[in-house]
């Protein structure tokens, strides 16, 4: 099969998908897959914008909105990463992969999902040593440091992806492996920017948690953004049999702008024809297995290790994988559930004053995570419903110890998987607005009532009829600062490519 592969897409869909378009006119061929490498900016709207990590001036609704409001549809499945210049309120939502919009497939904090047969892995975000032990912590609305670290990588998803244990095609991680120049050519890297020579040198330019991955997961192909520049690698690995030569192609791409490398063209072998995207049963098992991990705390969290007593490797048997196939009900097409949790940019309703929205649950992560037995982070962020006693070490670490009956999680009604948006969207509502028990594993009851806040209108959510109206309070929450005095602290530093 044919896949498309960008760097940093900066809200520019419209633009790369007319040059995926005439290329394939032009070479009478047809693209099946473009993976973007982050900084993909999926704002559906100006309070999205906020969100983002970047100063004012660079508050710009690129062409997302269209392709969420469905004014527009994807003319090639699509699927990326998140980076540094993202929506993160939005990506947030889908922690484990979600569609952002129909036929644009988010891949989540990290995650593993296969097309064609075609085994495909990412990570998402950018290494800041600061925040790579903490727990996800952050929620909209962001003051100035949670805007930036909340998509800072975590040493949870990394410990994950080193569970993996079968083989990958493609890894995308949107910095570069730490060292990986180092099987290029160094002169081509500093001669396109020489201002890189320093780290190069000190062997500190990329993410040192990627780099573990590199040579962890050994995938064929690994392609990042991030240092705006096209770059190619070689990476051998070390292989237990002499006669197998294991190496990762290393694609590194600029971002989308004329005259500049963005976009290259790759043919990689495939074992079937679905054109559907589906879940990476190894992954979902990790996922599972890892469940009591993930951590919702601003505070250091250490992953288990050889000398812990509980479990440290969650490496999948055949038959713990077995048992999260039966549970995903032998199906792991990935369902097209995609729903609108906000409303679309409208160009010709312009709105004044623009705020953060609140945090929002996601129905795809929450139906993922019934299906799965695994917390959305977020939900638990927001205090939907997940008992404080699911935090206690792994409810479901085995299969035998999972109660197909188990109400710990909330269970939804069968609609729910249906494709329209609306349908889901009630049946939704009437689930959630019910009260309902949580038992926790120890078959301890807790009774918790939901309840829907009264929605918080923002200027711009008035224009659609059919985003998901569940919003929470804001209760304690930082106050954004105003424009001016974000843009005084800020330098011009911060958008720009040397840094983040
Ligand atoms: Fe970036």
């Amino acid at each position: 099969m044919k896949i498309a592969v960008v760097g940093c897409s900066h809200g520019e869909l419209d633009k790369i998908y007319d040059q995926i378009q005439y290329t394939e006119r032009e070479q009478n061929i047809k693209i099946d897959l473009l993976l973007c490498c982050g900084d993909f900016q999926s704002t559906r709207n100006e309070a999205d914008l906020r969100c983002m990590a970047v100063p004012p001036k660079y508050y710009n609704m690129g062409s997302f909105y269209k392709y969420y409001s469905g004014e527009v549809i994807a003319p090639v499945l699509t699927v990326f990463i998140g980076g540094n210049h993202e929506a993160s309120n939005y990506l947030q939502e889908l922690p484990f992969g979600g569609w952002v919009a129909p036929k644009i497939y988010y891949m989540g904090y990290a995650g593993i999902i296969k097309f064609r047969g075609v085994r495909i892995g990412g990570l998402s975000g950018i290494f800041k040593g600061v925040d790579y032990m903490k727990g996800h912590h952050e929620k909209a609305p962001y003051n100035e440091n949670s805007k930036r670290s909340v998509y800072h990588i975590r040493n949870i998803e990394v410990f994950r992806l080193k569970q993996v244990s079968e083989p990958l095609d493609i890894m995308m991680s949107h910095d570069w492996p730490r060292g990986v120049y180092n099987f290029g050519s160094k002169e081509y890297l500093l001669r396109n920017k020489p201002f890189f020579e320093k780290e190069v040198n000190e062997n500190s330019l990329g993410s040192k948690p990627s780099e573990e991955l590199l040579f962890h997961l050994k995938s064929k192909h690994w392609f990042s953004a991030h240092l705006h520049t096209k770059f190619s690698a070689t990476v051998p690995h070390k292989s237990g049999d002499n006669e197998t030569e294991v190496k990762t192609n290393f694609l590194a791409l600029d971002k989308c702008l004329p005259r500049r490398k963005w976009l290259e063209i790759m043919d990689i072998p495939c074992s079937d024809d679905s054109m559907e995207l589906s879940y990476d049963l190894e992954w979902l098992t990790i996922l599972h297995l890892t469940n009591h991990l993930t951590c919702s705390k601003a505070t250091n969290q250490y992953m288990p290790g050889p000398s812990s007593d509980e479990r440290w490797c969650f490496t999948p048997s055949a038959d713990e994988k077995e048992f999260i196939r039966i549970k995903m009900n032998n199906d792991l097409k990935i369902p097209e559930n995609f729903v609108k949790t906000a409303a679309p940019y409208d160009r010709y309703n312009r709105s004044g004053r623009i705020v953060q929205p609140d945090a929002v649950a996601n129905p795809q992560t929450i139906a993922l995570c019934d299906l799965l037995g695994i917390r959305d982070p977020m939900s638990n962020l927001i205090d939907y419903c997940v008992p404080e006693i699911a935090l206690s070490p792994p409810i479901h670490s085995t299969p035998e110890r999972l109660d197909s009956n188990d109400s710990t999680y909330i269970s939804f009604e069968s609609s729910f998987a249906s494709d329209s948006g609306s349908s889901v969207c009630g049946s939704l509502r009437s689930s959630l607005s019910n009260s309902f028990t949580c038992s926790s594993p120890m078959n301890v009851p807790k009774q918790t009532k939901l309840s829907f806040p009264s929605i918080r209108k923002t200027e711009d959510s008035s224009s659609s009829a059919d985003f998901i109206p569940f919003c929470i309070d804001r209760t304690g929450s930082d106050v954004e600062p105003s424009p001016r005095k974000v843009f005084k602290r800020r330098n011009a530093n911060l958008y720009s490519e040397s840094t983040e």
